[in-house]
């Protein structure tokens, strides 16, 4: 596994002070596989997803993705696209410009690729309205869009289909199953069931810290 793709998550464990929110989770990932994180507000679904991009580090446990152990072999895991909570652009530019201004940092994909992934996500390309203007379910489709931008192997999606009207989630939904058929890993939190279970190879449920 260590050397293939995908995401393997290995006894990790993670506290805020007396708070244990992560106990001893383990789960893999492997290449064409969508894997559904579940649980109540507050049982640690968004800080294991931060704790896989490396943005959060565990206490305990260690996090491979992609083949190299994230906080050691690398910061930030390559191929990964990431969608947390409510992604943040610049109020002012447009979507096509805001995800130019993200595609100049790692300068891999150009105009192409933009337009392609705001077409795959059902905005308009050249929709000159800034983000401002943007309603919750726009912005939503926005994140999906830089998320898959650069053709990544694996995607951490926390809740993407928030805000997003029913037409938006079927497509949503379509669009991960593509996804997953070209071989992608996701690993997916979401409130919705239905989502879960139309969508998921396997579930991981998130003790709550009480327990
Ligand atoms: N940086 C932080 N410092 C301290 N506590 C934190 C931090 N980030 C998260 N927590 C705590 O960790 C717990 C889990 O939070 P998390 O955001 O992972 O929940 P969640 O499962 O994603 O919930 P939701 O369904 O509401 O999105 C909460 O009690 C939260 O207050
Ligand atoms: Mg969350």
């Amino acid at each position: 596994m260590e050397k293939t793709m995908g995401i393997m998550v290995e006894h990790v464990s993670k506290a805020f002070g007396k708070e244990r929110i992560l106990k001893d989770v383990n789960l893999t990932i492997c290449a064409g596989e969508i894997y559904g994180v579940v649980g109540n507000n507050g049982s640690g679904k968004t800080v294991l997803m931060k704790c896989i991009c490396g943005f959060l580090r565990p206490d305990s446990g260690r996090i491979i993705v992609n083949g190299k152990q994230v906080g050691k072999e690398c910061d930030f895991p390559d191929g990964l696209g990431v969608i947390i909570e409510t992604p943040g652009f610049i109020p002012n530019l447009s979507g096509y410009k805001n995800l130019k201004i993200l595609a100049s940092l790692k300068a891999r994909i150009g105009k192409k690729e933009i337009v392609e992934s705001l077409r795959r996500v059902g905005l308009d390309p050249g929709m000159k309205k800034p983000v401002a203007k943007y309603s919750l379910g726009m912005r939503q489709r926005l994140g999906i869009a830089q998320a898959i931008m650069e053709d990544p192997d694996v995607l951490i999606l926390d809740e993407p289909f928030n805000g997003l009207d029913k037409a938006g989630v079927t497509q949503m939904r379509a669009l991960l199953k593509e996804l997953k058929e070209q071989g992608k890993s996701i690993l997916l939190a979401s409130h919705n069931a239905q989502d879960i279970e139309v969508l998921c190879d396997a579930v991981h449920e998130m003790e709550d810290q009480w327990k």
